[in-house]
């Protein structure tokens, strides 16, 4: 049994007191949301401050990328153990994002994943096509490349941390959202080659996020899917009421 994630990842947007009247708003909301991990990752300077306001809810949190060193001389950083000291339980890594446009690679992500697991963070580890690359049909190639990549030197203990977001990059943002059919073909894709990778209980137990102008009105469909097991939802989770529509999907 894979627990559902719903998670929003705020991007850079709003103010830390913006912030707190969104999770304000979205506790009364999702307060009787039993059975799904509900998870907000706002931005670094809002961390600790949304912590606060969500204590005691079931509503977790997330930062949106770290570094992988604990400490040192690594201006403008920020360490794992500090987002954990914050209140994080959870990290983003390897937003398309972070790929396209901050010069993240494979190896990153790696770095960062294993460091975050390291000290004690579940990881939203990220991966997608570009629109050309689907195109070219080099989906597959793409994806296995990333999570190869991604989660090189793993071990099966850490795949307990780690949480897989399929996020096609046409999708983001762009109110074009893969199709059903689509999305559940590269998540069994993933479960398969996470089975080759580690094993098939590994592959069994890893929850995958679809990612891509994920809304109230599309979300169902997509958690219909057999190896669909939530969503990392960007635009929709700004909002209270939306990204609470997300989070009762199976209400
Ligand atoms: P979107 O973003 O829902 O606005 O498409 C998703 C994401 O980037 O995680």
């Amino acid at each position: 049994m894979r627990i559902p994630v719903i998670a929003g990842n705020w991007k850079l947007f709003k103010t830390i007191g913006e912030s707190i009247t969104l999770v304000d708003e979205l506790k009364p909301l999702v307060a009787n949301n039993h059975g799904v991990e509900i998870i907000v990752a706002p931005v670094f300077t809002a961390l600790s401050r949304v912590y606060d306001a969500i204590e005691g809810s079931n509503i977790l949190l997330a930062a949106q990328d770290c570094y992988w060193e604990e400490e040192g001389a690594f201006t403008g950083e920020v360490a794992p153990r500090q987002l954990k000291d914050a209140g994080c339980s959870y990290v983003i890594i390897g937003h398309s994002e972070r790929r396209q446009y901050f010069g993240e690679t494979d190896l990153t992500v790696n770095r960062k994943t294993g460091a975050a697991i390291a000290a004690g963070l579940n990881v939203i580890v990220c991966v997608g096509e570009l629109l050309a690359e689907r195109e070219l049909d080099q989906t597959f190639s793409v994806i296995e490349t990333q999570i190869k990549g991604g989660l090189s030197g793993l071990t099966a203990e850490d795949l307990t941390h780690v949480v897989i977001a399929y996020e096609p990059v046409w999708a983001i943002g762009t109110g074009k959202t893969a199709t059903d059919a689509q999305a559940q073909e590269v998540h069994i894709f993933i479960r398969q080659l996470v089975a080759r990778l580690f094993n098939p209980s590994v592959a069994d137990a890893v929850r995958i996020l679809y990612g891509g102008s994920v809304k109230p009105d599309n979300v169902k469909g997509l958690m219909a899917r057999p190896d669909i097991d939530g969503a990392l939802v960007g635009g929709a989770s700004l909002k209270a009421e939306s990204f609470a529509a997300i989070a009762g999907f199976n209400v």
